[in-house]
């Protein structure tokens, strides 16, 4: 771990941490943000949800909008990207009759979102080594005459894709698009979110932007923002969209306060520089893991997120959800957190790279990872 950045989180130091992308780390100096924020409220809490949270949560907001690129009136702060899917399906009254599209590689709260409202969830299905081309094709044939909503991942959670949203979108138009992308805030540049031809887009800010949890834009075209409703209806109740996401009464407020602070961290961090340098150590730490394991590349024409990347293992391990389980338990015995992933019969170890990563922490990896693997159970 590069010490003097690992120094500014809280992580414990006696693990390697090379999966920054399932839950973020949250920078000490946002952490006390966030107190702070936290301290203020305990200190006259009357005062802060009456007088103050009003106003700094809107700034909040505003901030999280610019820091993406987007106008203040299209993006709404949310809790997660799950919520955010549930808003959607909400404000398109989506339910029993309707049809939903995820595909094999969509993260599966926001499939279970739909069923849960009644929705029929059809899945278009694709390889991690198809091209591009075959992604759009694959999620447009499950488009029926009932489908209401076409969910799509812009960096796929289990198999850390980049997904050609735009196409998609052009191709299963006029079917409207939601994008989750969860991965996406701080860690994908180049982003322009308008441009994407999509209906709706919704990004965490907690894992790559290093806001406090529980801290997600939504952003919402045009044509849809006066049927979008909080999933809680409160004292924003009335309000134009977005600030009638804004106060949701009495419930914990500190990380929305503290995202300027994030965002703050993120650019003290190195911004888009370190992104990019985290890019380039994580095909050289992709590649040490890759050697020591004797895999090839599991890749195809889709290209990998920039700071998220599959390297496969050898046949016949983690090929199922309960042995790549039991592979975290051992690997996280042996100090390292990675998370092993079945997926489509074959196993592979979801790769990251965090500011506080260095080629070392893969190096030891790939050293560690042959008397890991040897007492590990076969499929
Ligand atoms: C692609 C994707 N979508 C959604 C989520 C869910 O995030 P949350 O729990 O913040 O809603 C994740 C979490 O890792 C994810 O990877």
């Amino acid at each position: 771990m590069r010490r003097d950045i690992a120094d500014q989180f809280e992580l414990d130091p006696a693990l390697t941490h090379l999966n920054h992308g399932a839950f973020g780390a949250v920078p000490r100096s946002v952490r006390e943000a966030q107190d702070r924020a936290r301290a203020r409220i305990e200190r006259a809490p009357m005062r802060a949800f009456r007088d103050e949270l009003a106003a700094a949560l809107a700034g909040a907001r505003e901030q999280a909008a610019a820091f993406l690129g987007l106008p203040t009136d299209s993006t709404a702060l949310v809790r997660n990207v799950t919520e955010g899917v549930g808003v959607v399906l909400q404000g398109l009254g989506i339910g029993p009759g309707d049809d939903v599209v995820v595909s094999n590689h969509g993260y599966l709260t926001a499939g279970w979102s739909a069923e849960a409202r009644g929705a029929t969830l059809r899945r278009a299905e694709f390889p991690v080594d198809a091209d591009p081309g075959k992604v759009t094709a694959a999620i447009a044939a499950a488009v029926t005459d009932r489908t209401r909503l076409v969910i799509v991942d812009q960096i796929t959670s289990p198999t850390a894709l980049l997904l050609p949203v735009a196409e998609v979108a052009a191709a299963v138009a006029p079917v409207p698009v939601l994008v989750d992308a969860a991965h996406v805030p701080g860690a994908l540049p180049g982003l322009d979110v308008e441009d994407l031809g999509v209906a709706f887009w919704a990004g965490n800010l907690h894992k790559w932007a290093y806001t406090p949890r529980a801290a997600a834009a939504l952003w919402v075209a045009p044509e849809h923002r006066e049927s979008m409703r909080p999933l809680v209806t409160s004292w924003s109740h009335g309000m134009p969209f977005p600030e009638r996401f804004d106060l949701q009464g009495t419930v914990d407020h500190s990380a929305w306060a503290a995202v300027p602070d994030g965002l703050v961290a993120w650019a003290e961090l190195g911004g888009w520089e370190q992104v990019e340098r985290n890019a380039a150590l994580l095909l050289r730490g992709a590649e040490h893991v890759r050697a020591a394991l004797g895999t090839e590349s599991p890749l195809g024409g889709i290209p990998s997120a920039p700071c998220l990347r599959l390297v496969a293992l050898p046949e016949r391990v983690a090929t199922t959800t309960e042995s790549a389980d039991a592979l975290w338990h051992r690997l996280y015995a042996a100090g390292f957190v990675v998370p092993p992933v079945a997926f489509g019969g074959r196993g592979y170890l979801r790769l990251a790279a965090a500011p506080y990563n260095d080629e070392d922490d893969y190096q030891r990896l790939a050293a560690a990872l042959p008397e890991i693997l040897a007492g590990a159970p076969r499929d």
